[in-house]
């Protein structure tokens, strides 16, 4: 047992009742002092913010939150199919609960995302005969919904995930041929950050993606990034998502592009960290988030508990990815994990349905795994 994990139980009350009383000042300590604490010169901590706290009220949850990150993403209700509604009016409901508990708790409130794909219905894109709309329309329509989303939370949220995933993971990495891509070129990324930064020019606008940090996607990000800069799109940083397995990519991999990443000039967070230690099923790893395929249980192979040897490999990764990051960490203004605890990830959905995951810090009875305690003693 670490040390740092011997005191964090006797401060929660694990332990002899001696013991607890002697460590009640310890204890009321510790119950305020988090991962945030302990990264403080280093970088932000976030997690993703998802409907558990904004539609369940699961307080528990939001005081886990506070205590241990002073970062926060919305896992979804931002997103197009979520704050818009079927006649494309607005539902702010969720994401103003969300602004108002980073306010409250004077977070680094990031908001995710403007432009993607994803989770957007395809009649955004077609007017009433099924046709796709000109450049000019779409232009329009997103300069409506930027301009009315980055304003109404002007000057309370930090950052914003601009443009996410517009590269594709196919053979040479193209830009993604999605609705907004196929209508309006690359132009569509460019007229996002001006209309954001126009309408708030102190919010820090990122180019956000997944696997942005590995072999040739991570050079069509760099070419992207350098053709944005030479049009003088305002793009202050770059998200690397970190969707990454147990097995890969290694720290050295990553390393080497943030600093790539850095070189151009940009900031750099990691937006979307998890971990994941079930079995890879694709050959191309990806997050992209309609790739499906059938459960099975060899798919699943922890459905009863984490093996130990695993937990400690883990731990191991965890570790050996944040020392990577305390390293770089000039280049680094926040580390944010998609999610608090194994029980509220996506990833048990993704790509299967179904599975049982460990990929966060935090386990399924919301309790701080041994890479929690291992990314603390780095700290020490
Ligand atoms: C995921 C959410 O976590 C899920 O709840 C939702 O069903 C699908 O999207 N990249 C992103 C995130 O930028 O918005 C995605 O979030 C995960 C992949």
């Amino acid at each position: 047992m670490t040390a740092s994990r011997r005191k964090f139980m006797v401060a929660v009350g694990v332990g002899t009742l001696a013991a607890q009383i002697k460590s009640n000042a310890l204890a009321q300590a510790l119950n305020r002092t988090g991962l945030k604490d302990y990264y403080a010169k280093d970088f932000k901590i976030g997690t993703a913010i998802g409907s558990d706290i904004l539609e369940n009220n699961d307080e528990a949850l939001a005081a886990l939150v506070a205590r241990e990150f002073n970062a926060i993403t919305p896992e979804n209700c931002m997103k197009w199919e979520r704050i818009r509604t079927a006649d494309e009016g607005w539902n702010f409901k969720d994401a103003d609960k969300f602004v108002d508990y980073g306010l409250k708790h004077k977070m680094y409130s990031v908001g995710h995302t403007l432009a993607w794909h994803s989770q957007i219905p395809d009649s955004v894109f077609k007017n009433a005969k099924g046709d796709f709309i000109s450049a000019d329309q779409l232009k329009k329509k997103m300069t409506n919904h930027i301009s009315t989303l980055v304003g109404r939370y002007k000057g309370k949220l930090t950052a914003w995930d601009a443009v996410n995933e517009a590269i594709d993971d196919g053979p040479g990495n193209p830009m993604r041929k999605s609705h907004y891509f196929n209508i309006m070129g690359e132009a569509f990324i460019d007229h996002t950050f001006h209309v954001a930064h126009e309408t708030d020019p102190k919010a820090h606008l990122m180019y956000n993606d997944y696997n942005n940090e590995q072999g040739g996607k991570h050079e069509a990000c760099v070419e992207l990034l350098k053709r944005m800069q030479k049009r003088r799109v305002p793009i202050g940083g770059v998200g690397i998502q970190g969707h990454w397995s147990i097995d890969g990519p290694t720290p050295e991999e990553i390393e080497k592009s943030i600093l790539n990443f850095a070189k151009l000039g940009l900031r750099v967070d990691v937006t979307e960290l998890d971990i994941d230690v079930l079995p890879q099923v694709w050959n191309l790893p990806t997050a992209e988030i309609s790739t499906r395929f059938d459960y099975t249980p060899a798919r699943d192979p922890y459905k009863n508990g984490l093996p130990k040897e695993i937990e400690e490999k883990l731990a191991k990764r965890w570790e050996a990815i944040f020392k990577m990051f305390i390293k770089n960490r000039e280049h680094i203004d926040r580390v944010t994990t998609w999610g608090v605890s194994d029980d509220v990830s996506w990833l048990n959905d993704f790509p299967i349905k179904g599975r049982t995951d460990y990929p966060l810090l935090f386990d399924r009875k919301r309790a701080p795994r041994d890479a929690y305690f291992r990314l603390i003693d780095l700290k020490k």
